[in-house]
């Protein structure tokens, strides 16, 4: 039979016991932890008490009792540590706690720069007549920018090119390096590389040393075109340019060609469309003339067709070189070049929506 400090015992644990398990915050834990293992607690109360047995009962009485105390003791400190830890996954809870009843943010996504974008137009457009698209060095020699384009030292045609030079030991004219001053120097390139025919398209930056207006800048987008073969003439000239102007500009533009000079074709053109915006009446866009310069144009010179090692009564050709931000300001009536660099996202983002789909 069990005596009345056994029993008293065994409810303390059993109490004890079921009271923490189901104890769910700290202060009620810690009033629960006083009122058992405290000064004046149940447990302690029975540990004094056990002075009163009989002395055969007491070494049993007190080392029950102490394992009961020690037991719970460890019990309310791993209580303890359970609510705090519990506590803690609550309030990191309540950080990243999110509305999902919010409507989300937009993504701002990226997009091809308007240059870009004419210049893959443009090279689409010559792609379906059989150009092939390359590039070349944006630094160049002298002799390609000019020499080789019949344009010999001191020739005054150099004026209209003005040039960023680079320096470097060498005197020697030939070896001097100058940022291109148009993409025309890659016609030699190519032509000194390969054999007719010929079919390419050549864009790529070019650099001026000259003032910023309305339609100049420094530095711009140029595109080169050259075709070589046995017969071609200024006819076909005419039509590729031409086929090339409807499928950028529409088939409502008409196009004009004038004589004008470069030393490297013979005879040399200039191309027009008329101005976009007053159907060739004449408008402040177009000076009042109804006509907008879009490119300069021309049979290679047979001087030219020479320098490479072609036979110029054989083989004939005709390039020509247009600006893309000129074009790009034609199609969309861009009134100032040089929005273009100055990196204005609210001019860029209204080109955002015409990339879409592209590669
Ligand atoms: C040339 O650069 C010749 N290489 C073009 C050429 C090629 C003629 C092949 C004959 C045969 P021009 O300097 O006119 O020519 O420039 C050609 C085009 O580049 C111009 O029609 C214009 O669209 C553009 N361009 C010229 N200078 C600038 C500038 N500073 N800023 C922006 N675009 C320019």
């Amino acid at each position: 039979m069990q005596s009345n400090f056994e029993q008293n015992l065994l409810k303390i644990e059993s109490d004890t016991k079921s009271s923490i398990t189901n104890l769910d915050h700290e202060s009620a834990l810690e009033d629960l932890r006083i009122s058992v293992l405290g000064r004046r607690g149940s447990l302690t109360l029975l540990l004094r008490s056990i002075s009163d047995l009989p002395g055969n009962e007491r070494q049993s009485a007190g080392s029950s009792a102490n394992i009961l105390k020690s037991e719970l003791a460890t019990m309310f400190d791993e209580k303890l540590k359970e609510i705090i830890s519990l506590s803690q996954a609550d309030s990191n809870l309540g950080e990243t706690f999110f509305d999902v009843s919010l409507p989300g943010r937009t993504i701002s996504s990226g997009s091809l720069h308007p240059t870009t974008q004419i210049v893959r137009d443009i090279c689409e457009a010559f792609s379906t007549m059989g150009f092939q698209v390359l590039e070349g060095p944006e630094v160049e020699l002298d002799e390609y920018n000019f020499q080789k384009l019949n344009i010999p030292d001191h020739h005054p045609a150099r004026d209209m090119w003005n040039s960023l030079w680079i320096e470097g030991d060498s005197t020697e004219s030939i070896s001097r390096l100058l940022l291109r001053t148009h993409t025309s120097p890659m016609q030699i390139r190519v032509m000194e590389s390969t054999q007719p025919p010929i079919r390419v398209l050549v864009p790529g930056k070019a650099y001026r040393y000259e003032a910023t207006d309305a339609t100049h800048e420094w530095q711009f987008c140029q595109i080169e075109g050259l075709a070589i073969d046995k017969n071609i003439t200024f006819a076909n000239l005419k039509a590729t340019l031409e086929a090339f102007a409807r499928q950028i500009f529409g088939s409502r533009r008409k196009s004009r060609f004038r004589c004008d000079f470069f030393p490297f074709v013979e005879p040399g053109a200039e191309m027009s469309i008329d101005c976009f915006k007053c159907d060739g009446a004449g408008c402040r866009v177009c000076g009042n003339t109804g006509w907008i310069e879009i490119m300069g144009a021309g049979m290679v010179h047979p001087e030219v067709l020479k320098g490479v090692g072609y036979d110029p009564d054989v083989y004939s050709g005709f390039a020509f070189g247009m600006g893309a931000e000129r074009i790009s300001m034609l199609k969309h009536g861009i009134d100032d070049i040089r929005h273009f660099y100055s990196n204005d996202i609210r001019f860029l983002d209204q080109f955002s929506s015409s990339t879409t789909g592209r590669s």
